[in-house]
């Protein structure tokens, strides 16, 4: 055996290797890591105006979305205490808007909570506690609310965004930006036509509770929306989403708060 082909050389050669590969592995991470980040925020703002009726992925390019979205403020909401939170609570917590994503804290006990079973309206087992919600508004009058929304469809949880008017109860728009559903069935939900029937809707009835359903079949009036057809247990994650986050334990007090005093 030459010397070339010891032992020894083997696993120094295999040693270095693997040591170079792994600089440059995680070199490449910690280089992209900010591009990840702002294509991250890039995406989720363009999800948010797009909910809002103020970007259409067909016809608008990436760069009028900086544009669009700075008419939006940003607040975090504390779901529990049912508040916005200042700038003083959200140092506390340690919540730097620019670089929260509440994504990533689904799994923080700190940032986040598993849900009571008879609670759990959507199927989602655990909710961030501090929710970003976006607001346009001029001279202090609100203009567009938008939310979060998740919910259970049939293979996974579906990720989207409620715009609302200013009265913070007549929808604005739906744009689900992550759902594992079938192509041509359940993620039929991102079809324009099918988001195109939710604008003009009411959430709330008169008792103040949420009226608003998808139902199977033809929906008609303020309150329904068609179900779809193939689809509905998919159609049912979706009503059941708009009935936990809008509702009495999510957003619910809030949005009232928002419709009586404003910000
Ligand atoms: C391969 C496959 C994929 C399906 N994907 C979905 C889906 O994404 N969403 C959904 O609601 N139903 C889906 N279904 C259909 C459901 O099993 C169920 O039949 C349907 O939701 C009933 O809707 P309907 O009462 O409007 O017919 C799928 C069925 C099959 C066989």
């Amino acid at each position: 055996m030459s010397s070339k082909d010891s032992t020894k050389r083997t696993l120094i050669v295999a040693f270095s290797l693997c040591v170079v590969c792994s600089i440059i592995v995680s070199g490449t991470a910690v280089v992209l890591k900010p591009m990840q980040d702002a294509n991250r925020i890039l995406d989720r703002n363009k999800n948010i105006l797009s909910a809002a009726g103020l970007f259409d992925s067909q016809q608008d390019g990436d760069e009028l979305v900086a544009e669009r979205f700075s008419q939006f403020s940003t607040y975090v909401i504390d779901l529990n205490e049912q508040r916005v939170l200042d700038t003083q609570q959200l140092e506390q917590l340690q919540i730097d808007i620019g670089g929260y994503d509440q994504r990533l804290v689904i799994n923080d006990p700190k940032y986040s909570e598993a849900l009571e079973r008879q609670e759990d309206i959507a199927n989602i087992k655990r909710r961030v506690i501090y929710p970003m919600i976006y607001v346009v508004a001029q001279d202090e009058e609100i203009e567009t609310i938008v939310v979060p929304v998740s919910g259970y469809g049939l293979w996974g949880i579906l990720y989207g965004f409620l715009a609302l008017e200013g009265d913070a109860n007549t929808v604005k728009g739906l744009a689900f930006y992550e759902l594992k559903e079938t192509p041509g069935l359940g993620a039929e939900v991102r079809n324009p036509r099918w988001t195109a029937l939710w604008p003009g809707k009411k959430i709330y009835d008169e008792a103040g509770d949420v009226g608003l359903r998808v139902i199977k079949g033809q929906g008609s009036g303020d309150y329904q929306i068609d179900g779809l057809s193939g689809a509905t247990l998919t159609s049912r994650g979706v009503d059941n989403l708009i009935q936990y986050w809008l509702g009495d334990d999510a957003y619910g007090p809030i949005l009232a708060q928002l419709r009586e005093t404003g910000l």
